[in-house]
């Protein structure tokens, strides 16, 4: 009787669960194709229900719809790492213990790996990070277009060539996508400087727009499959860009097929109707003081919350922008939140440390290297004096929304000491002193960087030192405080800061045995490069910066990072700073808080202005030594004419002619050799790193279709390449051609 009871018991549960296996929610079936789980779970939800899964409800967090188990959406900082926990309604620390993080090399140090691995490799690791602390979108990368050196945020971005960054960004996203987390590309588009950034109208040709700053995040979002993209504070078309009817709705959505989510930068959203038509999906961030007023939910007062379901009350909106808002939500939701096979990730671990020092090995570019000075190493004796302030400083803190809380930072002046142990020793002056401060929103460095001396103090005593020396390290460059590299606002000058030049100049008298490493994320100005025989390129490199720096000083690693922006010898040199205010910071307009700012060089950006207007740079675009040397051979063809439909494959070779191991990136460039239009002197269409034994030889190939010859037509709205000769260049750098060929486009 008990044997039947039981029985019937387990029948009736299996029946139970059978039942309830049946009834699953066709949308919460992940055997089932997306687009019928986004229909099905759309054709549940009440008006309400969209309105609440299109703004945020928390500084990082939207909501679900927990009537039906569709969880909330948890967006995190990016690009570099996790940022630690806000409170939920304030930027202020949570106070968390468990949200340190790996930081990772900031993403100009990425791009000048040239390496998309390195890529691929970052977005993984930042994605299991991201996972593990149950975020669903990375907020990053960000692939605008280094149009100025002067922009504080260049540092979170991929350089000047729409190529190199659009390779390296698709690379990254899909690195983090493998984990369930979407990669939120931004800042879309046109937001290459910071200053007014909000109040700041872009006037940009059609060419410059397509060839120039819409590449790399089209490559985000058809190569690199992006789940999310994030709209910029600024203006393009007299609209902000984060309701921006031609870049959201037409090229974004309507040109690039991009089936994902619109999300506005923190505060980007200023108008509702705008908002509603103009293509934006889910806003955050937008200013609200309804906690202080009393509102029972501060977030219902965004633009895209109650006021967006009164305008549909009112009939003045149906709900067809509605429903397009919600749909892409749920496909992210689907796609991140609810995606149940991704894996737990995890934080900090071996494998994520390593990732930093690998990319910030890659990263690393040897500028200069007079009489082989570096590698130092050898010799017991030797007597190192490392000079400056960013040998101390730790820079993941600091910067804007990047900011850290790194569970382990490495120093410059830690990372030496500890690689030369046994091999030299090393002393340390002070140089200068800049921004003593290392705080962000509540998270501190706990450094004691005070030192009250004067400049003429402090210069004394390090060429005091200097003189005793065997070597001098001078470690400088920019930092992460306001007016340097920094979001928000742009540098004043392009000089360094904090009088460094004069340090770095009585260094040089003092003693012929100087390398300079320059920290930053910006070209900056080097009026004493001829007089120093090293300088290092360091960027910001995050946890494993000392070590990754040392692995270079001291030879561990052979350079192989090449300049993913150049550096020109002064301001004036920048094609963005040929126009006076007009080009650059803008112009204010009568009686009204805007200002235009007129992209007046057109797609002459960077290497490309400078190689035109025959400018010489004093280090080039893709510019980068090693301890050995290579040597290219001749370019070659598999034919003399291209079909229009047809491609054409380039080849050559590239040896290790030196002693030691090491990677060169053989660049390829096109021209066009009689343009209809005006043309850049060279664009770079493909790229590829190479590792090396001495003595060693590898074939590198390139194949190119019409795509790499083409130019935006502005007025037939469409990519033509004219049939005529164009010239292939290979080399080492925008200004180390090797050897170049001539074919025809039939
Ligand atoms: C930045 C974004 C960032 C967001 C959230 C904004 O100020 O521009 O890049 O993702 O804040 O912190």
């Amino acid at each position: 009787m008990k044997h039947t009871k039981a029985s019937a018991l387990v029948l009736a549960i299996a029946v139970s669960l059978m039942a309830a296996a049946k009834d699953k929610p066709l949308y919460l079936d992940t055997t089932k194709p997306l687009e019928e789980r986004v229909e099905d779970a759309l054709s549940r939800m009440t008006t309400a229900d969209k309105i609440k899964i299109i703004h945020a409800q928390s500084k990082f967090c939207s909501s679900g719809v927990p009537s039906l188990g569709i969880p909330e959406l948890w967006t995190t900082d990016g690009p570099h790492g996790i940022r630690p926990e806000v409170k939920w309604d304030e930027w202020h620390q949570a106070g968390w213990t468990n949200d340190s993080c790996v930081a990772f090399p900031a993403l100009t140090c990425l791009a000048a790996t040239w390496n998309p691995e390195m890529a691929h490799l970052y977005g993984v690791s930042i994605g299991e990070e991201a996972r593990f602390r149950g975020k669903d979108v990375l907020l990053g990368p960000g692939c605008n277009i280094y149009r100025t050196p002067l922009n504080g945020r260049n540092f979170e971005y991929l350089g000047e060539d729409p190529y190199l960054a659009g390779e390296m960004v698709s690379e990254y996203v899909r690195g983090v996508q493998e984990n369930g987390v979407a990669a939120c590309v931004k800042h879309y588009a046109l937001n290459n400087n910071e200053h007014w950034r909000s109040n700041t109208n872009v006037i940009v040709d059609d060419r410059a727009l397509y060839e120039i700053y819409l590449p790399a995040f089209k490559a985000a979002v058809q190569k690199g499959g992006a789940w999310a993209i994030m709209g910029a504070y600024n203006l393009y078309d007299n609209q902000h860009l984060c309701h921006n009817d031609r870049l959201l709705n037409k090229i974004l959505k309507g040109e690039w097929g991009f089936d994902g989510a619109v999300i506005s930068d923190w505060g980007g959203v200023h108008d509702t109707r705008e908002a509603i038509t103009n293509g934006m999906d889910l806003e955050f961030g937008t200013w609200t003081d309804g906690l202080h007023e009393g509102a029972s939910n501060a977030y219902d007062s965004y633009y895209l919350a109650l006021p967006y379901l009164e305008l549909i009350n009112k009939g003045e909106f149906g709900t067809d922008e509605l429903d397009d808002k919600a749909r892409r939500v749920l496909r992210l939701m689907m796609r991140t939140a609810m995606d149940s096979s991704k894996g737990l990730g995890e934080m900090c671990s071996p494998a994520h440390y390593e990732a930093a020092r690998r990319i910030g090995d890659e990263g690393i570019v040897l500028l200069r290297n007079e009489g082989g000075i570096l590698p130092l190493g050898g010799d017991k004796s030797m007597k190192i004096l490392v000079v400056g302030e960013n040998a101390l400083k730790k820079m993941t803190v600091g910067g804007g929304s990047s900011s850290l809380k790194a569970q382990r930072e490495i120093s410059p002046i830690d990372g030496l000491r500890a690689a030369a142990e046994g091999m030299a020793t090393i002393d340390f002056a002070r140089g200068y002193v800049g921004d003593i401060t290392g705080s962000y929103n509540g998270v501190v460095t706990g450094q004691n960087l005070e030192d009250n001396r004067s400049p003429r103090e402090l210069i004394d005593e390090a060429v005091a030192k200097a003189a005793d020396a065997d070597c001098v390290i001078f470690i400088g460059g920019l930092n992460k405080s306001d007016g340097q590299d920094a979001e928000g606002c742009d540098r004043t000058t392009y000089a360094l800061p904090y009088g460094q030049d004069d340090v770095i100049t009585a260094l040089a008298k003092a003693n012929p045995n100087l390398v300079v490493v320059n920290i930053s994320g910006n070209a900056v100005a080097m009026p004493w490069a001829d007089k120093v025989p090293a300088i290092v390129q360091a960027w910001f490199i995050g946890s494993e910066a000392g070590n990754a720096i040392a692995d270079v000083i001291f030879g561990k690693v052979n350079p192989s990072g090449k300049l993913p922006f150049s550096f020109p010898v002064k301001l004036e040199d920048v094609g963005a700073h040929s126009f006076g205010t007009e080009g650059y910071p803008g112009i204010k307009r009568d009686g009204v808080d805007l200002w235009d700012i007129n992209y007046k060089e057109g797609v002459l950006v960077g290497y490309r202005w400078l190689d035109t207007k025959k400018i010489k740079p004093r280090f080039a675009f893709g510019h980068g030594l090693s301890y050995t040397d290579f040597k290219l051979g001749k370019l070659t063809a598999d034919r003399t004419e291209m079909d229009a439909d047809g491609n054409i494959t380039l080849s050559i070779d590239v040896t290790n002619t030196g002693s030691r191991p090491g990677a060169e990136v053989v660049q390829l460039y096109i021209s066009e050799n009689k343009p209809v239009v005006l043309r850049p002197a060279k664009e770079l269409k493909g790229f590829r790193k190479v590792a090396l034994q001495p003595g060693e030889t590898k074939t590198v190939t390139f194949t190119i279709t019409k795509e790499a010859l083409s130019y935006f037509d502005a007025d037939a709205h469409r990519w033509v390449a004219k049939p005529g000769q164009f010239t292939a260049h290979a080399g080492t750098a925008s200004d180390d051609i090797r050897s170049s060929l001539r074919f025809k486009l039939r």
